[in-house]
């Protein structure tokens, strides 16, 4: 008996997103070597594409870490923090925290700027804290998964760099769906995923040092992160470790795709969708956590209301329409909802069908669903 999944899931919780078709495709060439010519030739198309999608500076080293989400954030941290380095670490939710956390186990002395769950932190309140307590490095999440709150790292990063701080900025929910320009925005070290708004399976994690931070990196700690290896077998083609080709060949599609689609134009994309679905939620009677402003286009935090059981729903939607959508996290459990619109994902037929089946899931559990209530 084969326990492979024979239907497609319909992705639409915070991660993974579907597989574009043509990066499912990708997957299927034939494996090479971490050091084969061909393998070498797509680590620089990588590179190259990488640098363009972040808008990273002369000089940057933008890559692709083996490894998920959380290995980027660990690569940005075990090469900026050292015994003692002062991390401010915003916090606006549950990876807000995971960093916090990161650059502490990394030996940091962290100060946190705590965010009330579901709003977005206030520059100010980012400038305020700097004076209060200077420091070397500031690390910051500039799409919340766990509130569905995008931060102003455009207007963030700037104050960092004003006060001579370096930052790290997590995009694992926004690049690719979001407008993001480590260039234009004063950011020192950013790192995403594959499995959100790329449309690739996870197992890589896009990465970006600029020049300030390639400078002032640190002896790193990890071997599996160290940068300084990592540059050696990106650049000078010395084995490091054996990078898994068919992933490689999935990001590499992925990137090729965005490219296609445009960058601006995804943005767009994501951004309409998510006015679509919040209109489409308002006829069901639902609606999203953060205010106007500070909403996530591809996350969506959406309130379950307190007439309704949560994991009913989730579970109704699995099981009936093959849909996946996440549960609320940390104090945000049972509250919320996550639906994520991202890559492949944000698509208006998928928001069709997901209108549906909670329609369907809200009428079993006897809640009155306004558009049917209106009318005759
Ligand atoms: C904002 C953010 N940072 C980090 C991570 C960790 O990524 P991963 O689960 O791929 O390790 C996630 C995962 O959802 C995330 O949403």
């Amino acid at each position: 008996m084969s326990l492979l999944p024979d239907i497609d899931r319909v992705l639409l919780g915070p991660g993974p997103s579907p597989t574009s078709p043509r990066v499912m495709r990708a997957m299927a060439s034939p494996t090479v070597s971490p050091l084969d010519p061909l393998m070498l030739a797509l680590l620089d198309d990588v590179r190259a594409r990488l640098t363009r999608m972040f808008r990273a500076p002369e000089g940057s080293f933008a890559f692709a870490v083996s490894g998920t989400g959380t290995s980027g954030m660990e690569t940005a941290v075990a090469n900026l923090v050292k015994e003692g380095t002062r991390a401010l670490a915003v916090v606006t939710g549950y990876f807000g925290d995971r960093l916090a956390q990161m650059c502490e186990r990394y030996g940091a002395t962290v100060t946190r700027l705590d965010v009330e769950w579901g709003r977005a932190c206030d520059p100010a309140a980012l400038r305020r804290a700097l004076d209060r307590t200077p420091a070397d490095l500031v690390a910051m999440v500039h799409a919340e998964t766990s509130t569905g709150v995008l931060n102003p790292v455009d207007l963030m990063a700037p104050i960092a760099r004003e006060r001579g701080a370096l930052t790290i900025v997590d995009a694992v929910t926004s690049f690719g769906g979001h407008p993001l320009d480590v260039g234009a925005w004063s950011i020192d070290a950013c790192y995403s995923c594959t499995q959100k708004c790329l449309g690739a399976p996870s197992g890589l994690a896009p990465v970006v040092f600029g020049p300030r931070a390639l400078e002032r990196r640190v002896k790193c700690r990890s071997f599996y992160f160290d940068l300084q290896l990592l540059q050696d077998y990106w650049l000078n083609r010395k084995y490091h470790h054996t990078m898994s080709s068919t992933l490689v060949y999935a990001l590499d599609e992925a990137l090729a795709i965005v490219e296609e689609e445009g960058l601006e134009a995804r943005w767009a994309r994501h951004e309409r969708n998510h006015r679509a679905l919040i209109e489409d939620l308002k006829t069901i009677g639902l609606s999203v956590l953060p205010p106007e402003g500070e909403r996530l286009w591809t996350l969506n935090a959406v309130r379950v209301p307190n007439t309704v059981n949560d994991p009913a729903v989730r579970k109704h939607l699995l099981d009936q329409f093959n849909i996946e959508i996440g549960a609320g996290l940390g104090p945000l459990a049972g509250q919320i909802w996550r639906v994520g619109l991202m890559g492949a994902g944000s698509a208006p037929r998928l928001i069709v069908l997901l209108i549906g089946a909670l329609e369907s899931a809200l009428a079993l559990q006897g809640n009155k669903v306004p558009a049917y209530e209106a009318q005759p």
